[in-house]
């Protein structure tokens, strides 16, 4: 049974009224946000790790400053969205405490090694566009802060994502050895993108509450199929081969059908089994640890700047 308070929030949501932080809400609806705008927050902050590999290896000076913008509009939208996190009563530090002792998630698809240059290329395609297919509805979504926040990530994935497309059509008109790196990157990169928008609908545990509540649009399954249904004309485009042979449109449907996500591997990965979980955790807080001396002297900073006031 719901208590009146409960009751009338849900009408506001029902009413497409959005929430602001310092409005009533009910404890889960809180839990909830903190969960995955922390867990959105760290996959923007580790998703630099696979990209920054390739800063140094980028075969020429404009590939280079238009990877090294990319991984730092990342960064921004970790801080975005960690800014939005906090607006809920969860202070940075217990978020990144959480992140660094392994007990916080971040998305599956950044415990992947990025193998060549044409990883890059199928990241901003295939990753970065998943993303966007995820976060446009969460500009909608009902809490205003998070729904804000998403707004200009949206506008600038959109970005990263024509970079990584323009990568794979760069390699696909070059010699047979780049559309094969091309290909290979497409064929390693397909199924961890598919992943990412979560666990078939019928496993997924949060789902129907978070559909009440407005955070979720649409279910993993529907935006999984957006994802399928926008890409294939873009693999046929590039000239490559499908990554899944069961790709096969279905006119009665109106979608591609696809083959079967391995769910035992995406289990796996979130348990912290994937090929470079403890890569990326480590490479992350060793981060943290050499920035120690950098934070100290803001702080340190800062607190000079208000003695002198007071003085
Ligand atoms: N990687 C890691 N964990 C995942 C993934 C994934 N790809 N998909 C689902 N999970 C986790 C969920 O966080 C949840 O764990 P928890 O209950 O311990 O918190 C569990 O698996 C069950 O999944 P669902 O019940 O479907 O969870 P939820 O309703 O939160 O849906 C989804 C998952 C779709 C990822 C949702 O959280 C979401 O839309 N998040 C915002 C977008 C986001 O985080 N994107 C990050 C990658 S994009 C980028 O950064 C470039």
């Amino acid at each position: 049974e719901l208590s009146d308070a409960e009751r009338a929030f849900q009408e506001r949501i029902d009413a497409g009224i959005r929430i602001e932080a310092k409005d009533w809400m009910p404890d889960a609806y809180r839990k909830t946000l903190i969960r995955q705008i922390s867990q959105h927050a760290h996959s923007e902050i580790v998703g630099q790790l696979p990209e920054g590999n390739w800063v140094t290896r980028a075969p020429t000076l404009k590939r280079k400053a238009i990877l090294l913008a990319k991984i730092q509009d990342e960064a921004g939208h970790g801080l975005y969205l960690y800014s939005a996190a906090e607006t809920l009563g969860v202070s940075r530090d217990e978020l990144l405490a959480d992140l660094h002792s392994g007990k916080a998630k971040y998305s599956s698809i950044f415990n992947y090694p990025t193998l060549s240059w044409a990883d890059m290329g199928a990241i901003g395609w295939l990753v970065d566009g998943s993303a966007i297919i995820n976060q446009i509805p969460l500009c909608r979504c009902s809490y205003g802060p998070y729904s804000r926040a998403m707004i200009r990530v949206c506008k600038e994935e959109s970005f990263h994502a024509r970079q990584g497309y323009d990568i794979m059509m760069t390699l696909c008109r070059g010699t047979a050895e780049q559309k094969a790196m091309a290909q290979d990157a497409l064929n390693r990169y397909w199924w961890p993108a598919l992943m990412m928008f979560g666990p078939s609908d019928a496993a997924s545990v949060n789902s129907a509450q978070s559909a009440q509540w407005r955070i979720k649009l649409f279910s993993n399954d529907e935006l999984r199929q957006r994802m399928v249904d926008q890409t294939v004309p873009q693999i046929e485009y590039l000239g490559l081969e499908l990554p899944d042979p069961a790709i096969k449109w279905n006119g009665e449907r109106g979608h591609y059908d696809f083959g079967e996500i391995n769910w035992d591997e995406f289990y796996q990965v979130l348990k912290g089994n994937g090929p470079c979980n403890r890569e990326r955790l480590r490479t992350r807080v060793k981060a943290y640890d050499d920035g120690a001396w950098f934070r100290d002297a803001l702080q340190a900073h800062a607190d000079k700047q208000q003695e002198n006031k007071k003085s």
